[in-house]
């Protein structure tokens, strides 16, 4: 079967450094497609290579990429697609269509209009599939994402529909169902008899200017808390599926979200120059600092506090799982240290258990030491790319890295607050950490994992 991913956003920054680079490596493992690129930017194919592919890169990706110029505005596009599509095609008897929406979320619904009408048009005398991949956010609310949703099952069936969030390609994320659901001594101590609180850091140094259109209607709940956060969460808390299969993870991670209260405890900032370069003041948010509670059984209680944002002093993404500290009061000795779980993903991927063991040289005075797992030392630095692992599932049919759409709502649902506020943003100069994060720390007594 002849497979071809007709690339929406084909000329944008996420086409570039991260779906060409991926595409490449699935070919060069053998993988079979064509990839047909479309932007606005470049007027022909040579130009779209000339800027897109590094000249050191295999000429494997540039063998098998075409490039369309397309404007959406342009009423004839549609048309204009499906005649390429057909010459494409060709004499093939099976193919595959993928199309890939890498757009800004406002052209969504545009764009799966113009899909069905090109789709409609090409007529061939072969067997033809059809997918269709959608990018984060998937929507721009709760009632966007359910009207896209219905556009798109108009022309497809949910089989056919994959709903992308890359942080399920991260090997990181797998580890934690792995970490969790094949080790008996994490099972014993991951609920709220023995966790007393997490906390989830993603903090970026860069910032947004270079693609501040495309930002200033995102911002950061829907750029990375509505999807990356959310999958976190449910990850860390999540009950046992019957399997690993998509199917069983998808019912329990459902379960999670429904647990989970819209936020209302939260506070929002955009770094002092975001827009500078462009002349125009953007209160866009660019961080934020939140807390809420996952209320099953298992997690009710265990207070969960994120910060995630722009334009830090350090990249950093990790997540701590702080246990309660019962033997300081059984051994009379406050100096005792309480057990964590140290999950970090960045600068590199490691999981250390943080335990007290005796200091030599001392009656009976400990000290926390860390048992450290180093994905790179244990096996090797070459993991593949979430985006990697994505097209290859994509590929084989497989939806076991792919949020449903139940979650995608329930998501929408948690986050709607932060999406309606209406109050001016803290505005922090760059590399600093807003204010209000420190004062949530100080609020609820704890001290983030910095
Ligand atoms: N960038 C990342 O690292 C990243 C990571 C994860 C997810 N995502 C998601 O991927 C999506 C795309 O992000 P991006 O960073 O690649 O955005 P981007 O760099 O702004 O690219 C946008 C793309 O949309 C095309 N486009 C815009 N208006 C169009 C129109 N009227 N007709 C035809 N094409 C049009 C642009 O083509 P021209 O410029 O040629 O006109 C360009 O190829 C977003 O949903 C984002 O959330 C991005």
């Amino acid at each position: 079967m002849k497979s071809i991913i007709i690339q929406f956003g084909g000329t944008g920054d996420l086409a570039l450094k991260k779906l060409y680079p991926a595409y490449a490596r699935l070919l060069e493992k053998g993988y079979d497609f064509n990839v047909l690129a479309l932007g606005r930017r470049y007027a022909d194919r040579s130009e779209f290579i000339k800027a897109m592919i590094n000249k050191d890169e295999s000429n494997t990706i540039t063998n098998r990429l075409d490039y369309l110029m397309y404007d959406m505005e342009d009423p004839s596009a549609p048309n204009i697609l499906s005649e390429r599509l057909c010459s494409l095609i060709g004499e093939h008897n099976e193919v595959e269509l993928i199309y890939y929406l890498a757009l800004q979320p406002s052209l969504y619904e545009d764009a799966i209009r113009q899909i069905q009408q090109a789709d409609a048009a090409v007529g061939c005398n072969c067997t033809l599939h059809k997918k269709i991949v959608v990018e984060k956010p998937f929507g721009f609310d709760l009632e966007s994402a359910q009207r896209y949703n219905q556009i798109l099952e108009t022309a497809f069936t949910d089989k056919e529909i994959f709903r992308v969030d890359h942080y399920l390609g991260k090997e990181f994320m797998q580890n934690l169902l792995v970490m969790r659901f094949h080790n008996d001594i994490i099972r014993s101590i991951w609920d709220n008899r023995s966790i007393e609180s997490i906390q989830i850091i993603f903090d970026e140094t860069h910032g947004v200017d270079q693609r501040l259109g495309f930002y200033e209607r995102i911002g950061v709940v829907r750029d990375t808390i509505q999807n990356h956060i959310m999958q976190i969460i449910t990850y860390l808390t999540m009950n046992e599926p019957a399997t690993l299969s998509s199917e069983d993870i998808a019912i329990e991670k459902v379960k999670v979200l429904r647990a989970i209260s819209p936020i209302e405890d939260f506070s929002m900032g955009r770094y002092e120059s975001l827009g500078a370069l462009s002349g125009k003041v953007v209160d866009t948010p660019t961080y934020a600092a939140f807390k809420l509670s996952v209320n099953t059984y298992y997690f009710a209680g265990i207070p969960i506090y994120v910060r995630t944002g722009k334009m830090q002093k350090e990249a950093k993404s990790l997540i701590y799982v702080k246990f309660k500290n019962t033997t300081k009061k059984v051994m009379h000795d406050a100096s005792i240290h309480e057990n964590a779980v140290i999950i970090t993903i960045h600068p590199e991927l490691t999981i250390d258990i943080s335990m007290n063991l005796k200091e030599p040289n001392t009656p009976w005075k400990s000290k926390p030491v860390r048992f450290r797992f180093n994905q790179a030392e244990t096996f090797g630095a070459n993991t593949p790319e979430a985006y990697e692992q994505i097209v290859e599932k994509i590929l084989q049919s497989d939806k076991s890295l792919f949020p449903s759409m139940r979650e995608i709502k329930e998501a929408w649902r948690i986050v709607s607050p932060m999406l309606d506020d209406k109050h001016p943003k803290e505005v922090y100069p760059i590399r600093t950490l807003p204010r209000f994060a420190a004062h949530m720390a100080d609020r609820d007594k704890f001290v983030w994992f910095d």
